[in-house]
């Protein structure tokens, strides 16, 4: 298994592109489901979930052509309604093809994927508000069984505020008889970009963004070439990563609409966020300031930034409490962060972090996705070479890391174990 070996110290300077968002790509992806004829996507991120959906997809019988950025899927023969367990445990968001599945065929038999290393992550909000919908749903041998005639339109209200079931029950309703309201949906730019290319293949959704979707059910729809969003949550990462080392990172091809709430944070820590021709100019600082985050669902702090912005107070000058609200369990990467020096205590969903001046490079393993990438910024900013294993969690999720960071200066490789 590959190994990524960081020598640190180097302060990040230059352009980074980033690549489309991974989180938007997948229902996107999914959404073809929902259609015959060939779908053109573009600005696909070439990542190992990609890989996975579309080997999902191939396995329910769509055809799908092209490299990232530029994929083409049709769906117009689906003659498999099984999402098998090895596919779903690999990758979570694979509970997206349920809906469409369901809205198109009728049918769909997907596993239930178990717990992951962040936490328990049911899908429980996803089976109601499909039940709602009238489907009948069973869980049969780790499987949900859901079936339906014809889904029919109803107000639904999520109890927690869930992206992937929102999106799933939004594609689900586009196809459904008569009018479906979402209440506590979802805000997340991601579910904005599903809903306009839901839009473009012919589907009536109003109101992705706010937390009241309303979808008005169509007989058909038809396909579409669209393009997926960037990846705020790489360009975040980046964005971190010029902080941590004093750098001043180019980070270009992001949206900053979607990096209000880092920015304000980082701003905070003493850095200058300026909007630039084309991106975000993030410039640090030999000193960062202590502050105190919360995550929250957009367009609170994400989650999804929260190991990151962790490794950052971990070498601040103060002290940070960072308190997670949407995950349990999303503290992995703090026994890790240890290892390499730095001062963290746990007190339920808190991490109260002491910053120390510097982090030491030692060997280090990967947990999960976003973990992995607080690893990395780590060992950027840590005297000494860090070693980090189990990189696949990355390549989950972040476009050619190594190759980016490289062009910034950094003494990153990659090896092969
Ligand atoms: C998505 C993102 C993930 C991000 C997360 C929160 C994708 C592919 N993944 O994950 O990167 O970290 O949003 O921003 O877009 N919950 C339930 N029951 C359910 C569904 C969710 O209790 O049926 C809970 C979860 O355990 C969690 C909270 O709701 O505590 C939010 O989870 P959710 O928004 O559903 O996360 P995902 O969509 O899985």
């Amino acid at each position: 298994m590959d190994k990524i070996i960081i020598q640190g110290g180097n302060e990040l300077h230059g352009e980074v592109p980033i690549s489309g968002a991974k989180n938007a790509a997948l229902p996107i992806l999914a959404s073809s489901l929902l259609v015959e004829g060939w779908n053109t996507f573009h600005n696909i991120p070439d990542l190992v979930d990609i890989r996975t959906v579309r080997k999902l997809l191939k396995s329910l019988g769509v055809k799908t052509e092209g490299e990232p950025p530029t994929v083409r899927v049709n769906a117009d023969q689906i003659n498999n309604c099984e999402a098998s367990y090895d596919l779903v445990k690999t990758m979570r968001a694979s509970i997206l093809v349920l809906g469409p599945l369901v809205a198109r065929m009728g049918e769909a038999r997907v596993s239930l994927p178990g717990g992951c290393a962040i936490g328990a992550r049911p899908v429980n909000l996803h089976i109601k508000a499909l039940q709602d919908l009238g489907a009948s749903v069973e869980l049969k041998d780790g499987y949900v069984e859901a079936k339906a005639k014809r889904l029919k339109g109803t107000t639904i209200y999520f109890d927690i505020t869930t992206v992937t079931g929102t999106e799933n029950i939004m594609m689900a309703a586009t196809l459904a008889e008569g009018t479906t309201v979402l209440k506590n949906a979802a805000r997340e730019p991601e579910v904005i970009n599903l809903a306009e290319v839901l839009n473009s293949m012919g589907a009536r959704v109003s109101g992705a963004g706010t937390d009241m979707i309303v979808i008005e059910g169509v007989e058909r729809l038809h396909p579409v070439e669209a393009g997926v969003i960037p990846d705020r949550i790489e360009a975040g990462t980046f964005m971190i990563a010029a902080g941590i080392t004093g750098g001043d990172v180019k980070v270009m091809g992001c949206n900053p609409a979607h990096l209000d709430a880092l920015a304000t944070k980082l701003r905070a820590t003493g850095m200058t966020i300026s909007l630039i021709d084309g991106g975000i100019r993030a410039r640090g600082k030999k000193t960062i300031t202590s502050v105190d985050v919360k995550t929250l669902p957009y367009p609170g702090f994400p989650t999804d930034l929260q190991a990151q912005i962790m490794t950052m107070m971990s070498v601040a000058g103060g002290l940070s409490v960072i308190t997670e609200t949407v995950f349990e369990n999303r503290f992995m990467h703090v026994g890790e962060l240890m290892r390499m020096g730095a001062d963290i205590l746990i007190q339920g969903n808190c991490a109260i972090v002491k910053g120390v001046p510097r982090l030491r490079g030692a060997q280090a393993m990967a947990t999960d996705l976003r973990a992995s990438a607080s690893l990395i910024l780590a060992g950027l900013a840590a005297e000494g070479k860090t070693e980090i294993s189990r990189v696949y969690h990355i390549d989950r999720g972040y476009q050619d890391i190594e190759k980016k960071f490289s062009l910034l200066g950094a003494q990153i490789r990659r090896v092969a174990a």
